[in-house]
């Protein structure tokens, strides 16, 4: 059995002092989770901080975004080595926020994955298709495009695929358990043709409102390996729910 993926993505939420305070009431409550790779991603300027607050628990730390190069002239930007010396042990690329409102496409996020990767992080690589080329049955062409171009000459290890169809981020609608089975069915199979059988240990993680309501059926597809979650993972005891799934049979 995969060991299933948790991660929160707080998105552009939370305080020094609110990151504080949120790890601090959820650490107890999943203590005792040993079973499932638990994982936060708070904003950048509160990285250092979970990053202490978080030390000795079974909860490992992300960031929502890096730059493609190491160092240098490029303000605002925060790198790999950055956020791996901030204490991350993965980085979310290719969120659709990112590609949506900074113009990232495929090709940059190759770029981000490809030197994230050199420094050892773990990938949490989104990818969705958007409300409109679902409706005009383009939903499969877009994965599939996202896949190889964004993982083209990335290897399988340390690699985690989130599938968050982008009508269903932060909407309120989610794809039912039947949808999210079939489209991480298919993004297995194209896994495949690139990885072989190393496809069959890449988690697939689903996203796009999550929430304490729906997250056992949402679990139940063989190729659903946990989840990202945006909105619910704002609040602690919502959250620690999720995390304690009762996968539907
Ligand atoms: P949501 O966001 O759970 O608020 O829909 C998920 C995401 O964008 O990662």
């Amino acid at each position: 059995m995969m060991r299933y993926f948790i991660a929160a993505n707080w998105k552009m939420n939370k305080t020094v002092n609110e990151t504080k305070d949120f790890i601090e009431s959820f650490i107890p409550m999943v203590k005792d989770v040993t079973d499932i790779d638990l994982v936060i991603a708070p904003p950048f300027t509160s990285l250092d901080a979970a990053s202490r607050a978080l030390k000795g628990s079974n909860i490992e730390l992300a960031a929502q975004n890096t730059f493609w190069e190491e160092k240098g002239a490029y303000t605002g930007e925060i790198s790999p080595l950055m956020v791996v010396d901030a204490g991350c042990r993965h980085v979310i690329i290719g969120h659709s926020e990112r590609r949506q409102y900074f113009s990232e496409d495929d090709v940059i996020v190759n770029r981000k994955i490809k030197a994230a990767k050199r420094t050892g992080l773990g990938i949490i690589f989104c990818i969705g298709e958007s409300l409109e080329e679902r409706e005009a049955g383009k939903a499969f062409d877009v994965i599939k495009r996202q896949i190889e171009m964004g993982l083209a000459e990335v290897s399988a290890d340390n690699l985690v695929v989130a599938y968050e169809p982008i009508w269903a981020i932060g909407t309120g609608k989610t794809a039912t358990s039947d949808q999210a089975q079939w489209a991480h069915a298919f993004i297995r199979n194209i896994l495949g043709n690139l990885y072989g059988n190393k496809a069959e240990s890449i988690r697939i993680i689903y996203g796009g409102s999550v929430t304490p309501d729906n997250v056992d059926s949402l679990m139940a597809g063989r190729d659903v390996n946990g989840a990202l979650v945006g909105g619910a993972s704002l609040k602690s005891e919502s959250f620690a729910r999720i995390v304690r799934f009762k996968k539907e049979t």
